[in-house]
């Protein structure tokens, strides 16, 4: 469990308790959202984890503010879902989200155990979320024609992590 730079906020594993608010941001978020049964087979593959970022309330359950589901693969990880609460979108919450992905990439990477990078395949429509990566130092490096189906192209976005300064 990690704070972040957001107020009252942390990010934890992605848990079933969450399940029903992140089903929410999904169906808000994407024209073809993922089912209960997506989520529980993408966070019980041992090569996959879901992360969470939680907001305390008054009330007693936390509130889901934005989630991602993360590959975890020999030469890279890769992005497979990633959304944020429409109220909360433009206050650096994806950004912090971010962070914490590339956070614990990095240490993986420096442990051997995964290559440099981390991508994403987004939709050629998708601009905010191609925005979002710039904004994260990704740049597009392919286009796969018709990538998710129904004739819509896909770029993947590649963050490469930067190598380790070496010390004077
Ligand atoms: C894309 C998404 C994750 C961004 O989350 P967010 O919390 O709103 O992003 P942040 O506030 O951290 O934004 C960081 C930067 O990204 C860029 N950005 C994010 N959303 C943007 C938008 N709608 N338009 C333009 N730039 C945008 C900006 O540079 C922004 O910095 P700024 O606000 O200082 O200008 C969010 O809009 C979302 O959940 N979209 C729907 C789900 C989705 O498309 N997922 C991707 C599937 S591949």
């Amino acid at each position: 469990m990690r704070l972040t730079s957001t107020a009252n906020a942390w990010i934890d594993w992605m848990r079933p308790k969450h399940l029903d608010q992140v089903l929410d941001i999904e169906a808000e978020s994407f024209d073809e959202p993922w089912d209960e049964n997506e989520f529980l087979q993408h966070t019980t593959d041992p090569y996959c984890f879901g992360l969470a970022l939680l907001r305390r309330t008054p009330l007693s359950t936390d509130q889901v503010m934005a989630f991602a589901v993360v590959r975890r693969k020999l030469k890279s990880w890769r992005l497979l879902n990633f959304a944020v609460l429409k109220s909360a979108r433009r206050q650096k919450v994806g950004s912090a989200l971010m962070e914490e992905i590339k956070h614990r990439h990095r240490a993986a990477h420096l442990l051997g155990i995964t290559g440099p990078w981390i991508a994403d395949d987004v939709d050629e429509e998708n601009l905010q979320m191609q925005l979002f990566l710039r904004s994260h130092k990704f740049q597009a490096k392919r286009i796969t024609r018709n990538g998710h189906g129904a004739g819509i192209d896909t770029y993947t976005m590649v963050f490469k992590q930067p190598k380790q300064q070496r010390k004077a």
